[in-house]
């Protein structure tokens, strides 16, 4: 095992770990000090296969040198102007680059530092969009049980992950309503790809929750078209297009929240072109520039953006921004990352090793414990049946085992979620499949 780093003379005490169990972990750290290509490298020196890119966010793999030449060049040249009454062009260059990725249409980009605050601008710029158009009263915003949307005030309350929200519910949104999850055992235990059972859970925006509220006081319905952090929830056949269908009927803005699906995962730039969806609006974040300088964003349809810019009164049109929106650093990082994903053809890559991944993530049904498994694109969720009395403890044992037979095994409670990057050849995914197989045989 590793050395603990008392003996390296590192002091845990001071940082405070998000998402993380603090106090067990400062009892027997699981440090990282290294990484290049589709592997980190521990406080130990030992070798660890990354299958989940790091937090879903590095698609072309660690330590790309031409994204660090672009960040070095970009510091030399210009290392931060303000974003606010001022301008650089990196920026510009950028949001052309990402807007270029985007389903036609989508074709204005706002800047954050993060996928939390891309959800929340996206909920802002919905609210302004329709007070813009003469619709002030459209307020509410409809999220989804089990979705999410960050972690800030209102991803935190239009997302719907319990533990989340649980010791905040005092001061979540007023004006929030939630269409239920997608996901149902009975009717979809392993299915690969796209379940063909609960295209009719999208008619419970009209059924319920336009007819409670009234579509006109409806600003917008906010989802994951693929659920990432609540264990890779893939949307059953229709599902989105009966969601499109009734947002457009109802003037209702659609916005997906592309922070994981964006950028290949689903073997293509964005789930919507996957799926053949397009929404009002994606956020996105994470892989934009493979995760090496914080970055995320909002691309939204040239008319939304028109109707808040061009028809306002002289002057700032949005009172919204962030001090690093548009960071020249990160902007840098993601030209040069769509650069490597366009020369290495990295989605389509993705796309093709799809077949192989998915076969491998199915080959675990009937191994102990395992109870689901989900798959699309580049993700696959795998469902361990929780110990009685402990939801999630074998989930969290799973990660430190994995740890322990050198591989980083992202865990959402008990379900193994497994997302490589684009780079990876069969045989890393054959080798993080086989660590999973060796984990559940141990696991208590
Ligand atoms: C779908 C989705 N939205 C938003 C976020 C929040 O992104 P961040 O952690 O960059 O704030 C995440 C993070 O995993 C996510 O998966």
């Amino acid at each position: 095992m590793d050395k603990h780093p008392a003996d390296t003379g590192l002091d845990l005490r001071h940082h405070w770990m998000p998402f993380t169990a603090n106090r067990s972990f400062k009892e027997a750290p699981r440090l990282l000090v290294g990484a290049k290509g589709v592997f980190y490298r521990s406080a130990g020196g030992r070798e660890i296969i990354d299958s989940l890119s790091g937090l879903w966010c590095v698609p072309a793999g660690h330590g790309r040198q031409e994204i660090k030449q672009a960040i070095v060049r970009q510091f030399d040249e210009l290392d931060f102007a303000p974003p606010f009454q001022m301008g650089h062009p990196v920026a510009f260059e950028a949001a052309s680059r990402i807007a270029s990725l985007m389903p036609t249409g989508l074709n204005r980009v706002f800047f954050t530092n993060s996928g939390s605050e891309a959800a929340d601008t996206a909920l802002k710029i919905a609210l302004a969009y329709h007070r813009a158009r003469g619709e002030p009263q459209r307020t509410l915003l409809v999220g989804r049980a089990r979705g999410y949307l960050g972690v800030i005030f209102g991803g935190m309350s239009v997302g719907g992950m319990p533990a989340n929200r649980k010791a905040f519910a005092a001061n979540l949104l007023a004006r929030v309503d939630h269409l239920p999850h997608t996901y149902s055992r009975e009717h979809q235990a392993y299915s690969r790809g796209q379940p063909d059972w609960g295209a009719h859970l999208a008619d419970h925006l009209e059924t319920h929750i336009i007819a409670l509220h009234d579509a006109s006081n409806i600003a917008a319905v906010i989802v994951e078209p693929v659920g990432g952090s609540a264990g890779v929830l893939v949307p059953p056949k229709g599902y989105l297009e009966r969601l499109r269908d009734i947002c457009t009927r109802h003037a209702i803005l659609l916005i997906f929240d592309e922070v994981i699906t964006g950028f290949g995962r689903v073997g293509a730039a964005t789930a919507a072109e996957r799926f053949g969806v397009t929404p009002d609006a994606i956020t996105f974040a994470k892989g934009v520039n493979n995760g090496m300088v914080p970055m995320g964003g909002v691309a939204v349809r040239q008319e939304v953006h028109d109707a808040i810019v061009n028809d306002s009164p002289p002057g700032i049109e949005l009172f919204h921004g962030y001090t690093y929106s548009g960071h020249p650093l990160a902007a840098a990082a993601a030209c040069a990352a769509i650069d490597l994903y366009e020369k290495e053809a990295l989605f389509v890559r993705g796309r093709a090793l799809e077949g192989h991944f998915q076969d491998l993530a199915h080959a675990l049904k009937g191994e102990r414990l395992v109870q689901d498994i989900r798959s699309f694109g580049l993700a696959a969720g795998i469902d361990l049946e929780p110990r009685p009395g402990a939801p999630g403890a074998r989930g969290f044992e799973a990660t430190v085992r994995a740890f322990e037979l050198g591989m980083w095994l992202r865990t959402s409670g008990d379900t193994l979620v497994i997302a490589p990057p684009l780079v990876a050849e069969r045989a890393h995914v054959e080798r993080m499949f086989e660590t999973v197989r060796q984990v559940l045989k141990t696991l208590p």
